[in-house]
């Protein structure tokens, strides 16, 4: 769809409806209507960041929609970073069975990934993700001019999940660094979008794109519950050597991959501060009893044969998820 296209759809829409957060609403809120044509659209801002990312946040959101008149025709326009379009997605797909929803992510991790490929929803008693849909947006708008305004912090965690493709898909994006990211937001997202036409609903394929993300999922809840907060790219980044590690042992994997990562993996979480200790192990161990990939009580890895090389479903036992997750404190503890 063109920007004019866009334009028009949004201009022909019953009514329009602009989700976003706080701290993006400072920011670019005016910008984003002036932009679209569209300064009547109704306006509807929640509070940042994951914590919010909720069942009360989105029935927050249907209020507004209801008292507002929204219907069929409406259009809602999530403007903002992944969790504005996680949820945003979510609540499009449920109001009155499904109104058209448009992604305009406004965060370097919404632009390569969150925002693409129809997976919405929100976190449920901390566990993330589990309360969702699968429903696609009918046009992601990208433009770089968003991160202007993004702390360096968020764009690091940006750049982990351009990293992850690295892994799994495409070798040169383990180039991407804080210099030259911008280059390759179009051909990150590109990727994203391919694995997800192969395999929309993550029965196949779309499963490769969760590598780093076992481990992750459950350090991000685990760090909800304590005042060191990790953003998901950080969670990312940490998992990322988890399924590393765990690679040499189960699939083969050259160690050199994992020894070049931790230099990566220390830049990434540079501006977080954050480890952990022997005590945070068994509540981390505790939240990925809840992953989406575990069948039968066993955590389903994503593991790497080689970079380029993902190998679904490895069921990894917990001696030795403690293990690496032991390995990892030492690591993150000489950061
Ligand atoms: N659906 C998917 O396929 C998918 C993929 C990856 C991640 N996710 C989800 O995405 C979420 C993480 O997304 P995120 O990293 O974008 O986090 P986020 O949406 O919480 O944004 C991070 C912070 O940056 C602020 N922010 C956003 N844009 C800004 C801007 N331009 N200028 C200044 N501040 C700005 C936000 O207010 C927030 O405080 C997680 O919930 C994760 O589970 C979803």
């Amino acid at each position: 769809m063109t920007h004019d296209e866009l334009k028009e759809m949004l201009a022909e829409a019953s009514k329009v409806f602009v989700l976003t957060d706080a701290n993006v609403a400072m920011y670019w809120l005016p910008e984003l209507k002036h932009w679209l044509d569209c300064e009547q659209a109704v306006e509807v801002v929640v509070k940042a960041g994951e914590r919010y990312k909720t069942l009360g946040t989105a029935r927050r959101i249907w209020k507004a929609l209801l008292k507002n008149q929204a219907d069929r025709q409406s259009v809602l326009v999530n403007l903002g970073g992944g969790t504005i379009s996680d949820m945003g997605g979510f609540v499009a797909s449920c109001y009155q069975r499904g109104i058209r929803f448009v992604n305009v992510p406004t965060t370097l991790l919404a632009m390569v990934d969150a925002s693409i490929g129809g997976k919405n929803g929100v976190d449920l008693g901390g566990v993330k993700n589990q309360i969702g849909t699968f429903a696609e947006p009918e046009e992601v708008l990208v433009n770089p001019i968003f991160l202007s305004t993004l702390s360096d912090r968020e764009l690091l965690s940006g750049i982990a999940e351009m990293v992850k493709y690295g892994y799994v898909a495409d070798e040169d994006l383990l180039k991407v660094d804080e210099s030259n990211y911008e280059q390759y937001i179009l051909r990150a997202g590109r990727i994203k979008k391919e694995i997800v036409e192969q395999d929309f609903r993550d029965h196949g394929k779309r499963r490769i794109l969760n590598f780093g993300h076992t481990v992750g999922h459950a350090i991000e809840a685990y760090s909800m519950t304590t005042d060191n907060l990790l953003t998901h790219g950080e969670a990312v980044a940490v998992g990322m050597w988890s399924a590393l590690w765990l690679s040499i042992g189960e699939c083969g994997l050259d160690e050199e991959v994992l020894d070049d990562y931790l230099l990566k993996m220390q830049i990434l979480l540079s501006e977080s501060g954050w480890s952990f200790t022997q005590k945070d192990i068994e509540p981390i161990m505790a939240y990925l009893k809840h992953d989406k990939k575990n069948v039968n009580g066993q955590y389903g890895f994503v593991l790497l044969r080689d970079i380029e090389k993902p190998v679904c479903d490895r069921f990894v036992s917990d001696a030795v998820i403690r293990e690496s997750l032991s390995e990892l404190m030492d690591h993150l503890n000489d950061v």
